[in-house]
């Protein structure tokens, strides 16, 4: 087996070209130009690079943005008040807060402090419990790029078995949740495994269609991969690398090399789920300024 990959890059291509239509055609229409706004809290530079990527991707879809970025010592207030300031403007429909937060910043007063209508990002327990229950809401960004991926390769999920690894509130669990609902690229039985795994590849290897995000380079390889299986990693780590003039070079959670000999489809990191997940949050914005024209 030689897998062929999914590129995400193209596919986000493709959609935000069509966002960008739509945000024009918007405009002409109701005078609203879509709005996101941006806070990031510290130097990280993995976050304060897909900040840039966020605010890029703003302006090439004829959107406005605002971008926030404070020092690391900045209170739990100020990012509060920063947050409330942005509920209350309204050239603003999205906002979003990089996480992880610093240490002393407590994320989840930060998410709740977030207006759920402003929630592109999906965070918000009031988004979390719609989606459970499958309420009109804002998906969560990065699971809803990786179920875009396998509809537009036309991967089926109903009554395969999709495992994901990793249990995060950002990707695993609502991941797990979609694969799992009745819906188009959902359908799926859906195991979930983690860090209190005993055997992951006793798991993984009954994958169909395996889901990785666990955070850590590595956490797959070929062996552990049910031969044919449709790979997505979501995995983005930064590995050194002398060879690079950053130092650097990204890599995801799967094991690429041996993954590609075992899988049928497999995602690349970079240029898989990556740029999908920019492109769902231009979606959720573009869809919070719609409904502020529809009156919420
Ligand atoms: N950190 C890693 N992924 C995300 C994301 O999708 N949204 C936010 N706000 N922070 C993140």
């Amino acid at each position: 087996m030689h897998a062929k990959l999914l590129d995400g890059k193209q596919l986000a291509a493709e959609m935000r070209a069509d966002i960008a239509g739509q945000v024009a055609a918007l405009k002409k229409q109701t005078g609203i130009t879509p709005g996101l706004g941006v806070i990031l809290i510290g130097d990280d530079p993995a976050s304060s690079s897909y900040v840039t990527a966020k605010e890029k991707a703003c302006a090439e879809a004829g959107m406005f943005s605002q971008d926030v970025r404070l020092p690391a010592g900045t209170t739990q207030e100020e990012v509060l008040s920063l947050v409330r300031g942005m509920n209350g403007d309204p050239r603003i429909h999205g906002i979003l807060v990089q996480l992880p937060l610093p240490k002393h910043i407590c994320e989840a007063a930060v998410i709740n402090a977030i207006a759920p209508e402003k929630d592109v990002d999906g965070f918000t327990p009031l988004n979390v419990g719609r989606m459970m229950i499958g309420e009109s809401c804002f998906l969560p960004c990065t699971p809803h790029g990786v179920i875009q991926m396998l509809l537009k390769a036309g991967v089926q999920t109903s009554g395969r078995h999709a495992v994901v690894v990793g249990r995060s509130n950002i990707v695993g669990k609502p991941v797990a949740h979609l694969l799992m609902r009745k819906a188009e690229g959902g359908n799926a039985t859906v195991t979930v495994c983690h860090t209190g795994t005993r055997d992951l590849a006793a798991f993984t290897r009954q994958a169909d269609i395996l889901v990785v995000a666990a955070g850590h380079p590595g956490t797959v390889t070929g062996d552990m991969i049910k031969p044919g299986a449709v790979v997505i990693d979501v995995g983005v780590n930064r590995v050194p690398d002398s060879s690079k003039r950053n130092g650097f070079r990204l890599v995801g959670d799967v094991d690429f090399d041996s993954a590609k000999e075992a899988a049928s489809l497999l995602t690349p990191v970079p240029g898989g789920v990556g740029p999908m997940t920019i492109t769902m949050l231009l979606y959720n914005t573009l869809d919070a300024a719609r409904r502020t024209c529809e009156g919420g």
